[in-house]
């Protein structure tokens, strides 16, 4: 088979090609990433040579790129987005364009050459919970309340559409907060780690009581990888982790404790407008029909996280020798 993985370069994309060339290693894959601050080849620098591997850089919005890319495969996993909601709070602009816009390029191109198509979308798409409310499934009605969850949402209706209208073969996975390797330290807990050793306060948002469902990357694409292999065609499937809904607060302390440091770093600051206070998803459709479950155990997980990062400090402070300081600055300027 031969896959065209959009966002390879990113987090979950390069941990997806890491993982799809050692369990499908006569597969053919090509990355097709533009390489924006949270692109990173130095993810991928285990793969170069591996001849079943191919990177182009470029734009998902590029339709003639994009269709002489698609006419190639058999598959496209389309991971490629702004993916951060702190951004796309400072500006939604490139949000709307890569993940509305270029979505509908990558599907029109599908549509043309008559490709499966799987769509990696996230839990936010469904808005919030409350303490006592019922986990989301693919049943949920959706109800994105940040730029970010609302270009994602109208990605995925995209998607559903191609199917309804052109019966284009697709599938969906609407997951929760991934932690792992290569993750952009933006997000909270490569941000945290990263604050941490290098003495650093780490920026609470709000109270700290928002509770976020974790899941290990290598779950993550493992489902996908179920849901390529046995998902129904025009079907959404909801994945998440096991027993790891968390408080921030309280995930920050764990981080702080495997750092070896203490409190006094915690730093409560003002709060993410629209910040969703609970996600939690229920995948049972997904082990029931695939017989999918997630197999890291979040307390290992985040240990073998925190050392990953530890030893491969140089792969941080790349990420952070770019825009990230300006980027910094303004997200957590004092005000
Ligand atoms: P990321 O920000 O780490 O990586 C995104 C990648 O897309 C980068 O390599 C970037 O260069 C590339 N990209 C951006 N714009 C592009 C464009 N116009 N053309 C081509 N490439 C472009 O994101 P991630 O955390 O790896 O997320 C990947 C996907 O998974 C996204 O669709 C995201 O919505 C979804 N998702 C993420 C999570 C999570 O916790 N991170 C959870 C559920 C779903
Ligand atoms: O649920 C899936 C989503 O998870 C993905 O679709 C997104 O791409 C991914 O970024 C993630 O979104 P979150 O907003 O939940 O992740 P983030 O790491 O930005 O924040 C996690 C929680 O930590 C959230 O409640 C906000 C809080 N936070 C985050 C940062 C960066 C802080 O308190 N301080 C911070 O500095």
């Amino acid at each position: 088979m031969k896959l065209l993985i959009t966002g390879g370069a990113g987090f979950i994309g390069s941990n997806f090609i890491h993982y799809w060339l050692k369990t499908h290693p006569e597969d053919e894959i090509t990355n097709f990433d533009l390489l924006t601050y949270a692109g990173n080849l130095e993810s991928l620098k285990d793969v170069v040579d591996n001849p079943n591997y191919k990177f182009v850089k470029g734009d998902i919005c590029d339709r003639d790129l994009v269709f002489s890319l698609v006419s190639g495969v058999d598959l496209i996993v389309h991971f490629a987005a702004e993916s951060h909601v702190d951004r796309s709070i400072l500006d939604s602009s490139a949000f709307v364009r890569t993940n509305v816009l270029g979505t509908q390029v990558l599907l029109e191109a599908a549509r043309e050459y008559n490709k499966r198509f799987h769509h990696v979308s996230t839990d936010e798409v469904y808005g919030h919970l409350g303490p006592d409310d019922l986990s989301f499934n693919e049943n949920t009605p959706y109800a994105p309340r940040s730029p970010y969850a609302a270009s994602k949402a109208s990605s995925d209706l995209l998607v559903r559409a191609y199917y309804t209208t052109h019966n284009l073969p697709i599938t969906i996975s609407n997951c929760s907060n991934n932690y792992g390797p290569y993750q952009f330290p933006e997000k909270l807990i490569p941000l945290f780690i990263s604050n941490l050793k290098e003495n650093k306060k780490l920026p609470v948002y709000g109270d700290g009581l928002q509770v976020r469902d974790w899941i290990h990357v290598d779950d993550h694409n493992r489902g996908v990888d179920f849901i390529i292999q046995k998902g129904k065609i025009g079907e959404t499937y909801c994945l998440g982790g096991k027993n790891s809904e968390i408080p921030n607060i309280e995930l920050t302390k764990k981080l702080i404790s495997l750092m070896n440091k203490d409190e006094s770093f915690i730093e409560y600051v003002k709060d993410r407008p629209g910040h969703d206070r609970r996600y939690s998803i229920d995948y049972s459709k997904a082990t029931r029909e695939l017989g999918w479950e997630p197999l890291v155990d979040f307390e290992t997980g985040l240990k073998q996280t925190v050392e990953w990062y530890l030893n491969n400090w140089d792969w941080v402070e790349h990420c952070k020798s770019g825009e990230y300081q300006a980027y910094y600055q303004k997200q957590y300027r004092k005000n």
